[in-house]
């Protein structure tokens, strides 16, 4: 009993207090006062808090710590189980070791056969340099673990140090990440590397910080301000997730009326059509007491992406938005919309669309960087997506993006609009230019006031055919019109009516996705 306590006592120091309080000095918690704050108070079941590496180089033998370094283990969270990894950056920097890289395989392993979610809190200086090619091993093992656990159950990390090289590919295999701000880094290569093969300049934080990846690499989803409330934010994630790919998504509790009218959303769209607005006060409206839980809030603005729940069931909206680019896809929006899309139909989580989008973003910048091949991605993601599938046009609805934000083609169930869509081609006065070619080359010929009549004219008959929901409703491309205001209870019945939903893909090893 003596050994085995002290042992524990040994493990639970890690590193030491010298350590530890230079963790707290850098404004970041130990690896076990994450845990205790990210899973319900009391249920953490601790595995391998007796595994010691097994180096003898470089003077190895004489330093070994109880754990070797990574906290492993099980809880509750929401009441839910949970598996949890956290890196103690005050053993050996958080390094990942042959045996440390074990204890992670072993509860993902675990997380497979039970089908729990898997949360990594990373922290750490990256491959055990002492162990050489045994640590990348390591690496290697987790990243198949990753790629084998995708889809299968909901993979979570929160970069709340370095994490840097190769180590970034796991969280990157990951479906959320989560940064600290200040605290945390992540790059492939770091500032020195960079300096003596490009010459450039570049910090740390600049570099690799969280808001670099919030906001232009997108390769983070959160950003928080600290480490309580990053394990606060990752709590709350988990509140919208199901624990696996068989099971549904949690049912919070729902006093929000169902049939909750909201007359605001009836003048909501401004009188001219080029005119901005929010899309997420749409969502606001629409949503379970209003809540909605945005992800990549900083990165793409022009698309938005997140979790809300209607009735207390969990939904995934995508939605165009008008108050940034105007709503345009281009290549950014489209790789964080069809990521979000693919992780909601691998989840069983209903996508419901909120659509205002004039079009693909035009430029050299767009096509030299491949909006086909990112563009078709958002549309391949939601012509595989077999969950319950809701759109409602708000406003445009223009080219290819109709077919793409979710139109009735790609196998949407239940398509709206509001008396405000505009469903067409082109925008009226592109279409004019077009069509009328010849007529407005003529007309010019007599004078320029003739030719501004003839464009006015042809604008104004496209305008009144096209610029509204009623071409696509005659077509049962949309299958009702309606009122904003009625818009909560319209998609929560339609909700209701696809709960029991079975869709089917051709049999397949996988797709193609164009990556
Ligand atoms: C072993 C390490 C370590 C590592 C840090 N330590 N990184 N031990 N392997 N990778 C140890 C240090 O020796 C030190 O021990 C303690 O951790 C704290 O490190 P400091 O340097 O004092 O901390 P700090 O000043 O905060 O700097 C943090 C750091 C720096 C920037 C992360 O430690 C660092 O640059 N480490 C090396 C990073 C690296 O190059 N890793 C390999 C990357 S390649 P003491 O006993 O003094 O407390 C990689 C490939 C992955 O990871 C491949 C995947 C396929």
């Amino acid at each position: 009993m003596e050994e085995l306590r002290r042992r524990h006592a040994a493990a639970e120091a890690g590193g030491g207090d010298e350590r530890r309080a230079r963790q707290h000095q850098e404004g970041k918690l130990s690896a076990r006062e994450r845990i205790e704050l990210l899973l319900d108070e009391g249920t953490f079941e601790e595995m391998d808090k007796l595994v010691r590496h097994r180096c003898r180089d470089f003077g190895m033998d004489e330093q070994v710590v109880d754990g070797d370094g990574f906290i492993t283990g099980w809880g509750l969270v929401h009441g839910r189980p949970a598996y949890v990894f956290a890196q103690d950056f005050t053993v050996f920097g958080g390094s990942l070791s042959e045996t440390n890289a074990k204890k992670i395989v072993k509860i993902m392993d675990l997380a497979l056969k039970t089908g729990a979610p898997v949360i990594g809190l990373n922290d750490s200086g990256g491959a055990r340099i002492q162990e050489g090619v045994l640590s990348l091993g390591g690496y290697a093992d987790i990243f198949l673990r990753n790629v084998l656990a995708s889809g299968v159950v909901p993979q979570i990390s929160a970069i709340m140090g370095p994490c840097a090289g190769g180590a970034v590919y796991s969280p990157a295999l990951t479906d959320f990440v989560f940064m600290v701000d200040r605290t945390s880094y992540m790059f492939v290569t770091g500032p020195d590397v960079i300096k003596t093969v490009t010459h450039e300049d570049v910090t740390k934080e600049a570099l690799g910080g969280a808001s670099t990846h919030n906001t232009t690499s997108g390769v983070a989803h959160f950003q928080a301000q600290d480490d309580a409330e990053c394990l606060r934010m990752i709590r709350e994630l988990m509140s919208y997730l199901p624990p696996n790919n068989r099971d549904d998504a949690p049912l919070g509790s729902c006093d929000d009326p169902e049939d909750r009218e909201d007359p605001a959303l009836d003048t909501l769209i401004p009188a001219a059509s080029n005119q901005p607005y929010d899309m997420t006060d749409v969502i606001r409206r629409v949503a379970d007491h209003g809540q909605f839980f945005e992800v990549q809030e900083h990165f793409a603005r022009n698309i938005v992406v997140g979790f809300i729940r209607m009735d207390g069931r969990s939904v995934g909206v995508v939605a165009n938005q008008p108050a940034f680019l105007a709503g345009c896809l281009d290549i950014d929006s489209s790789d964080k919309g069809a990521r979000f899309v693919r992780f909601c139909d691998a989840f069983n989580i209903p996508i419901l669309t909120f659509e205002d989008v004039p079009g693909f973003l035009p430029g050299t910048a767009q096509e030299f960087g491949g909006i086909i091949r990112h563009g078709a991605k958002l549309l391949y993601a939601y012509c595989e997506a077999t969950v319950p599938k809701i759109t409602v046009i708000t406003r445009k609805a223009y080219g290819g993006a109709y077919c793409v934000m979710g139109s009735k083609h790609v196998r949407t169930d239940v398509n709206l609009a509001w008396p405000s869509a505009e469903i067409a081609v082109m925008g009226a006065e592109g279409a004019v230019n077009i069509v009328y070619r010849r007529e407005l080359s003529a007309a010019a010929k007599q004078s320029p006031e003739a030719m501004e009549a003839v464009r006015r004219e042809k604008t104004e008959e496209f305008r009144d055919r096209f610029a509204s929901p009623f071409v696509a409703a005659e077509n049962g491309f949309v299958d009702d019109v309606i009122e904003p205001r009625q818009t909560r209870t319209r998609v929560i019945k339609a909700l209701r009516m696809l709960a029991t939903k079975v869709d089917t893909t051709p049999k397949k090893k996988h797709g193609n996705i164009p990556l």
